[in-house]
């Protein structure tokens, strides 16, 4: 399996916002859905390392994120809802740091991306002075580097232009064969449009799932129809 989670539980205060949620992914592409404040950014977070859950076990590429977290995060990128990045921080200076921290280098991969989202002018520009869609497409830039195994990325299509918008549809398509990417979007759309799997946040609760009991979305030929498997109206699934 490329990500399995067991029994994950969160409390905030008197709220329980997860509850013994659990799941396991070989590669693939899922977009998680559910309703605002259900638990999908604070699920991302525990699954990326950046929160501790209270319960539960991860494991990425087979590595235990609590007993080995240096191997476990070295296959994983994560690009959260908000920019958590320093504002004195400039996007070149962020981009060697993720490169250094995974031990790899910024593959000409990575340099025809930055080109895609047309950050060469950007990259010397501090974190405090860009645009919100900069700091996004700089975030999801450095989601690429280090070839990972697990792409998280929650509410990816937030603040982006159009053009952008489609160069990461086009590169997270291209994604899918290799690793498995979990997105948390509102935007049915831009789920619809990378063709990922709709997967239910009440889908995770109780016992362990496989990874095939969850609504497939539509083939190829009705979402060209124009056929969506997140109502936009009211976010159920069709
Ligand atoms: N750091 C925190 N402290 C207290 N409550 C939090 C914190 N983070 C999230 N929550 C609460 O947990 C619930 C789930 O939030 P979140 O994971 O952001 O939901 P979603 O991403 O599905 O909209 C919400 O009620 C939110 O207010
Ligand atoms: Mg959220």
């Amino acid at each position: 399996m490329t990500l399995r989670f067991h029994n994950i539980s969160k409390t905030f205060g008197y709220q329980k916002v997860l509850d013994r949620v659990s799941y396991a992914f070989g590669t693939g592409l899922y977009a998680l859905h559910g309703s605002n404040g259900i638990g999908k950014s604070t699920l991302l977070s525990i699954l990326a390392g950046i929160l501790e859950p209270d319960a539960g076990e991860i494991e990425v590429a087979g590595h235990s994120l609590h007993s080995a977290p240096l191997e476990a995060k070295a296959r994983l990128s994560y690009v959260p809802d908000k920019c958590p990045i320093y504002p004195f921080m400039t996007g070149c200076e962020l981009l060697q740091f993720v490169a250094r921290a995974k031990g790899t280098l910024i593959c000409p991969d990575v340099e025809a991306l930055l080109e895609s989202f047309a950050l060469g002018a950007y990259l010397n520009t501090r974190f405090g002075q860009m645009s919100l869609g900069t700091q996004k497409k700089t975030m999801l830039a450095s989601a690429w580097i280090g070839q990972p195994s697990v792409m998280l990325m929650d509410e990816s299509s937030n603040g982006l232009d159009l053009a952008t918008r489609d160069v990461l549809i086009a590169r997270i398509r291209q994604m899918r064969e290799k690793a498995l990417i979990l997105i948390s979007t509102h935007d049915a759309e831009f789920a619809q449009s990378t063709g990922a799997e709709v997967l239910p946040f009440s889908k995770l609760h109780g016992p362990l799932m496989r990874s095939h009991e969850c609504r497939r979305g539509p083939p190829a030929h009705e979402r060209a129809a124009g056929h969506c498997c997140i109502d936009p109206e009211n976010g159920a699934v069709e």
